[in-house]
């Protein structure tokens, strides 16, 4: 069953599509908590993990291998549904933290990837999430469906557990390509999940059928 993950820190927005029923987790990263502006960052993630029992990513931020560890382990002591987000840098250090994070039995959710080597790499590496960025893959000259497609194919012959998480979304059509594909998870922004149940014919059906039901009620018995 594919799974919505909600890309955001406000609680408002958490909130309210926890009512809808579709919020199976969260990601959280840097640009998301500066729009937040200057909340205290470990009570919002408390916060947010009462609103949402399924994962919660929260990304790390320092540099150094030791610093990115000890960062991850505190973020991962704050609440069992924490997941460490850990960036993909090209010098194979989140490689390194992931895979010793992993043999703590912390789980990881490697980030910042846009290509199939990467996803499978960070696989290899123990992370419990990849994350592909659909967009910024895109607009690295890379096919991003493709990369979905070819990710989840490979998953399923070599018996990689790691599922992909699909972010960097910026409309409802990178949703259905992306879950169409295979996508395991889709990670997607409050104002995107908002207009995923729009449709202009449903609300003109929606509009014939109440009007249909009055001249239905309207029928002298
Ligand atoms: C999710 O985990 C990512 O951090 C997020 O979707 C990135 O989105 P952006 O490419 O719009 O910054």
């Amino acid at each position: 069953m594919v799974q919505i993950f909600l890309d955001t820190a406000s609680l408002s927005e958490i909130e309210e599509f926890v009512k809808w029923g579709v919020a199976d987790g969260v990601t959280t990263n840097q640009k998301i908590f500066l729009s937040e502006g200057g909340v205290d960052f470990k009570q919002r993630i408390l916060d947010i993990c009462d609103l949402v029992h399924g994962p919660i990513s929260v990304e790390t931020t320092k540099s150094t291998v030791s610093d990115l560890l000890a960062e991850g382990r505190e973020y991962a002591s704050w609440h069992k549904n924490v997941v460490v987000k850990v960036a993909m840098y090209g010098d194979g250090r989140g490689l390194q933290v992931v895979n010793q994070l992993s043999k703590m039995g912390i789980r990881t959710n490697m980030t910042v990837m846009m290509t199939y080597n990467q996803l499978i790499l960070a696989a290899k590496a123990g992370a419990s999430y990849v994350s592909l960025f659909y967009n910024r893959s895109k607009e690295a000259g890379e096919n991003p469906l493709q990369i979905i497609r070819d990710y989840v194919a490979t998953a399923k012959e070599s018996g990689l557990a790691s599922r992909l998480i699909v972010g960097s979304i910026r409309t409802p059509e990178d949703v259905s390509v992306s879950m169409a594909a295979g996508a395991h998870i889709l990670t997607v922004p409050t104002k995107i999940l908002r207009q995923m149940p729009s449709n202009k014919r449903s609300e003109e059906t929606i509009a014939e059928f109440d009007k249909a039901w009055q001249d239905f009620l309207a029928i002298k018995k």
